[in-house]
């Protein structure tokens, strides 16, 4: 079978390999791949930033953001042959920590974890895959087209898990949900906003393109000024900052309302240094009573949360995401990033 492959840390390395099919072991699915979504990670990897190959070998199959049809299934699982499938990124650490100890593994305490097309296990990314039972989720039947948009889905529904968690440490009741930037991780997050009943914002630096009317067709208000102009005279309850633009990220948590919580997802760039008020912000957040948050990753309670909110969506809407879709063998053009890319995928059935 063939399958994206990379040196990890070796700067494009990448190429389409050919390997042996995959055994699947006791417990495990076989699944033919559908397509993978591409996302800022993959393309960290193959620019030889991030990644790790498995141990002892030289190549990782790439691929996180995945999606395949069930083509045998252990008896006894709750699979059955076509069903459609996504598997779980992130494994627990061997220790293990106690959040991997109980199945939050997203919250890995050691750093010993392991990811599916990232660090240390092959991904996704190829004709034919195995994946163990439990680490597996079926998806709505009628998600074929975008069903590889699940994972970046998990990584806002553990995100709007913890915001409703910290927000429950006193009387709660969001109103208004600001969220920066307009990419899938962004959009996702404001479909789920928009789920959760709320007044959904987003701000992004593009004028045109499908990005404003992506918005608009959700029901939230597209903004492209800067974050004042944004926030305006009524401040949001929430922010979800989803760029990792340094001076975007200190702004957002200075925006909220009284009791605000900003929840930050976009990894940045390092090295970038900046000028801010520190003891302005730390001010605001203390007499504010705010929270600031790290989010990354998705434990299976977010697999499932994002199964059920990707059923209920509006298919077309979830189309639109899907901006380009690339063969396997021309890879390389998924991995430029083109001016309207909202979500760019692989498909690997071509
Ligand atoms: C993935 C996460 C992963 C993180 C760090 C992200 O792109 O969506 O699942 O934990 O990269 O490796």
């Amino acid at each position: 079978m063939r399958a994206l492959t990379v040196v990890p840390l070796k700067a494009n390395s990448a190429e389409v390999t050919e390997m042996p099919d995959p055994q699947p072991r006791d417990g495990e699915l076989l699944v033919d791949g559908i397509a993978i979504g591409v996302c800022g990670t993959d393309i960290e990897i193959v620019g030889g930033e991030y990644g790790w190959a498995p141990p002892g070998e030289e190549r990782l199959v790439l691929g996180h953001e995945s999606l395949g049809r069930v083509r045998e299934a252990p008896a006894g699982s709750d699979f059955s042959e076509g069903d459609l499938v996504v598997g779980v990124v992130r494994r627990p650490d061997p220790v293990p920590c106690l959040p991997c100890s109980r199945g939050e593994f997203d919250m890995c305490r050691n750093g010993r974890y392991t990811e599916r097309g990232i660090k240390e296990i092959h991904g996704y990314g190829s004709e034919k895959w195995t994946v163990e039972a439990d680490y597996a989720v079926k998806l709505d039947a009628s998600l074929e087209s975008v069903g590889m948009l699940m994972e970046p889905t998990t990584i806002l529904a553990k995100a709007w898990d913890h915001i409703t968690r910290i927000g429950s440490r006193s009387p709660f009741e969001p109103e208004r949900v600001l969220i920066t930037g307009a990419g899938p991780i962004g959009l996702l997050g404001a479909m789920l906003g928009k789920q959760r009943g709320l007044d959904v914002h987003v701000l992004d630096r593009v004028t045109d393109g499908p990005k404003p009317k992506l918005v608009e067709d959700l029901g939230g208000t597209y903004h492209s000024g800067d974050m004042a102009s944004a926030v305006g005279h009524c401040k949001p309850d929430i922010i979800i900052e989803a760029t990792g633009v340094g001076q975007l990220v200190f702004d957002a948590m200075q925006e909220t309302n009284a009791g605000g919580i900003t929840c930050l997802t976009g990894v940045s760039p390092t090295g970038r240094e900046l000028k801010v008020d520190a003891g302005s912000i730390n001010r605001e957040l203390v007499l504010e009573n705010d929270v600031v948050f790290g989010s990354v990753n998705a434990n299976l309670r977010h697999y499932k949360a994002a199964a059920e909110a990707l059923a209920k969506a509006d298919r077309s809407w979830l189309e639109r995401l899907v901006t380009r879709r690339v063969p396997l063998d021309r890879f390389q053009e998924a991995l430029e990033r083109q001016p309207d890319d909202v979500k760019v995928v692989i498909e690997l059935g071509s």
